[in-house]
């Protein structure tokens, strides 16, 4: 078995986001995100063993939502780097109800290092991120989930090597902030991304407009063939968080767009299946299909911690604690 290279505080890579916001993934350029992806995996491989480069730092977890994955990550991976991470719940620091928005974010700079949220919509981040003068990394928002789509190439990456050019990476189910988040990265890796959508649930018109600015070819479809070959087949829930008002009518939207094994077996002979989790069994996805051989769905989430803990190392990695 081949021994992992442990790096050293003198070999470690040199930061690329230094002090820079993530909201999105097009705020990383297509080689930074090389950069990334690259200490995760070297991460996942126990490089960085012992090496505790964020020792002295502290981040704030902003959560007016709930979550398993986001949340362990992000707190055991700060832990793992050196540094400190503390959650704040919603019922706790009311953004924008208790207290506004920006308040939050000028008191929060004067205390920790950088900011995470997990909010309803995307612009109480991009609030934080402009009355903030520490980096504000995107958890999840109504828009967008950019931090778990660099698990998700993580784990693309871990299949089928760097190079995604006219890789088929299909999307099926709602054009929500997951599906938002693969169009921006088919812009940064040259990945071929179809969605899939009933009618009335397409992607987000801005992030569609992202992509014909960049000159990136997505493929919107209301046709389950295009499922057929596909390299990565990746679906989410059909009712995201805070659409629990519409779940009937959504249910109802959405039938027919289930990934079954049977579905699985229509993907190319190497074809895998990911899912971001949490799965809404019976809706969008079977147990069948998260335990199926095509699933990578476990190891996908394992990443989670990996690529967490390289977006904090390269945005946070050229700090110097200030106490
Ligand atoms: N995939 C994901 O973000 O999981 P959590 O909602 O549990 O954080
Ligand atoms: N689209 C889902 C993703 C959960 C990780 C939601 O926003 O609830």
């Amino acid at each position: 078995m081949n021994k992992a290279a442990a790096l050293t505080p003198d070999t470690l890579p040199a930061p690329v986001m230094a002090g820079r916001d993530f909201l999105s993934n097009l705020d990383m350029s297509p080689a930074e995100l090389r950069a990334v992806l690259d200490t995760a995996h070297s991460m996942k491989r126990g490089e960085w063993r012992g090496v505790k480069p964020l020792a002295g730092l502290s981040i704030a977890l902003v959560f007016e939502k709930a979550s398993l994955r986001t949340r362990t990550t992000f707190d055991v991976g700060m832990y793992q780097l050196g540094g400190h991470a503390i959650t704040l719940s919603n019922t706790e620091i009311g953004l924008g109800t208790r207290e506004r928005v920006s308040d939050v974010a000028r008191n929060l700079e004067r205390w920790v290092d950088a900011v995470m949220g997990r909010v309803y919509l995307q612009q109480t981040l991009n609030e934080l991120a402009q009355h903030a003068t520490i980096p504000v990394i995107n958890g999840l928002s109504d828009m967008l989930h950019p931090a778990q789509l660099l698990a998700d190439y993580q784990t693309i990456e871990d299949e089928f090597g760097t190079d995604l050019r006219g890789r088929r990476v299909v999307y099926i189910g709602d054009g929500n902030n997951l599906a938002n988040s693969h169009i921006h990265m088919a812009i940064l890796t040259g990945a071929q991304v179809t969605i899939v959508t009933p009618v009335g649930y397409e992607p987000n018109a801005g992030v569609l407009m992202d992509a014909v600015k960049h000159g990136t070819d997505i493929t919107l479809t209301h046709d389950l063939s295009a499922i057929a070959g596909a390299d990565v087949l990746y679906t989410d829930v059909w009712i995201s968080m805070g659409q629990e008002a519409e779940a009937d009518i959504r249910r109802r939207a959405f039938r027919g767009y289930q990934v079954t094994p049977e579905m699985l077996d229509t993907l190319a002979p190497h074809g895998i299946f990911l899912h971001c989790l949490p799965a809404h069994y019976g809706e969008e996805t079977v147990p069948e299909a998260t335990e199926h051989p095509k699933s990578r769905v476990f190891d996908q989430a394992e990443n989670r911690l990996h690529a967490q803990k390289a977006l904090m190392y390269h945005v946070m990695g050229a700090m110097t604690p200030r106490w």
